[in-house]
């Protein structure tokens, strides 16, 4: 066993406090509401968790890709507490407030495009989903919308229509919201057209012209939605023609090109937003999750021209763009500038890609190590050459992990990948022994 300077694992785990607040969230809190991991956090720093048994873990989830400048910066607790002092919440639509006009245009400059641009903030990133089909559809008076399979855009009505995955999000949950159409997406390791990389001459982004000729007219569709790289899905990086195809597509037949970066954005790929590396100009970008910096915040960043289409008052939300929110996510996105976290990111995933390649020459269970910057997953299957996915095993895997004190989640369609959202602010010490936890655990099934 490597040695732990980081990792402190001082009782069972859970312990016994940690089993208590289970058994009590067992009987107050729906099972729909799924949890990853039994630990249950006492305090947070970096990326390191302190459970409420004494247990120090690192975190390789990061709340899923929501903690990129790590957990409780000291520069945003400040930035938090400084503006509760001030004042927590006036609702933007009765008083407006300077935060998140400040906020609005950080991000209609650090978003790509060079046109003039509209930012409305709102609380999550299903809610920036909702928002920017409605003001696409208002835009363009068109109602149809295309998505993508394995995709995942949120839980509400709209969003888990759009989102691409039976189990957990659609199953059994009634009816969805008509018109949303559903493409391939070029998942390389697993082919939806049964084709090769690149002889297939992306196959998957042709069989749009399918469904303009055969399902629904172009000229009805108002928007296309979709992940630079698919989150949920997978961590599925397409080649790099795939999004610059659509986008012409979207061009050509007047469709209004909405690039999803709720998971990819704010400095997780090596970019500040992964769709920087297809060099084209989305239409609309949202973001969420690390936009808040550890706080409840998403926004919608567009166009203005399209932005400004919806009338007053058919935008909005109660708590949309909270000032607590708007001043940690302020804070956070000068952490990033000053700590240099885009080109760590690159860095960090560079170090895990290398790790994951070796451990692949080892451990034949590892069928594909994929990734952008320091978005990197593993893809768990039976057998290399029928690529049977092997869930089972990748659940025992990341159980092993946490048990030795590494917070690890999965992804994928078939719930067999291993994902890793590391906070960018991991010290080279910590990613080290993560990594070597992760590869104990391989070596242990
Ligand atoms: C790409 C993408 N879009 C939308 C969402 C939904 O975000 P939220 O859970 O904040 O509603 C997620 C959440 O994982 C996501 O990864």
């Amino acid at each position: 066993m490597a040695k732990r300077d980081i990792v402190k694992i001082v009782t069972e785990v859970p312990g016994p406090k940690g089993r208590q607040l289970y058994t009590e969230m067992e009987q107050s809190v729906p099972r729909g509401v799924g949890h990853l991991t039994p630990v249950a956090v006492s305090h947070a720093k970096g990326a390191t968790v302190t459970d409420v048994d004494g247990n120090t873990y690192l975190d390789f989830a990061g709340g899923i890709g929501t903690l990129n400048v790590g957990h409780c910066p000291d520069e945003v607790v400040k930035a938090i507490k400084d503006q509760a002092d001030n004042y927590l919440h006036t609702c933007f639509h009765v008083l407006i407030y300077e935060p998140y006009i400040r906020l609005a245009n950080k991000l209609n400059t650090i978003t790509p495009g060079q046109f003039p641009k509209k930012t409305m903030l709102v609380n999550s990133g299903a809610e920036a989903v909702e928002n920017a089909i409605k003001i696409a559809k208002y835009h363009t008076k068109r109602y149809g919308v295309l998505s993508f399979l394995e995709a995942f855009h949120g839980r509400t009505a709209l969003t888990m229509t759009l989102t691409g995955q039976m189990q957990p999000y659609k199953y059994n949950f009634g009816p969805s919201i008509p018109w949303v159409y559903h493409l391939p997406y070029a998942y390389c390791y697993r082919c939806p057209c049964g084709q090769s990389y690149p002889s297939c001459e992306l196959a998957c982004v042709k069989y749009v012209e399918q469904v303009f000729n055969s399902v629904i007219s172009s000229d009805a569709i108002a928007a296309l939605i979709v992940e630079p790289v698919q989150g949920e899905g997978g961590f599925i990086v397409p080649p790099k023609e795939f999004l610059p195809e659509l986008y012409k597509i979207c061009k050509e037949k007047g469709i209004v090109f909405i690039d999803d970066e709720v998971q990819t954005g704010i400095a997780r790929t090596g970019k500040m937003f992964a769709i920087e590396y297809s060099q084209i100009e989305p239409d609309m970008l949202l973001t969420a999750k690390s936009l808040g910096g550890g706080t409840v915040l998403s926004a919608v960043t567009g166009k203005a021209e399209i932005m400004d289409a919806p009338h007053a008052g058919g935008l909005g939300a109660t708590f949309g763009g909270h000032p607590v929110s708007c001043q940690a996510s302020l804070a956070a996105l000068d952490l990033i500038d000053k700590n240099n976290l885009i080109a760590r990111s690159m860095s960090i995933g560079d170090k895990m890609k290398r790790a994951f390649l070796a451990m692949q020459e080892k451990y034949p269970i590892i069928g594909d190590v994929r990734g952008l910057g320091a978005m990197v997953a593993l893809e768990l299957v039976k057998d290399r050459a029928t690529k049977e996915p092997a869930p089972k095993e990748s659940a025992l895997i990341r159980k092993k992990c946490y048990e030795s004190g590494l917070i690890i989640i999965g992804a994928g369609i078939h719930a067999n990948v291993i994902r890793i959202l590391v906070p960018l602010v991991i010290t080279d010490e910590e990613l080290e022994e993560g990594l070597s936890i992760l590869e104990e655990s391989f070596k242990s099934i």
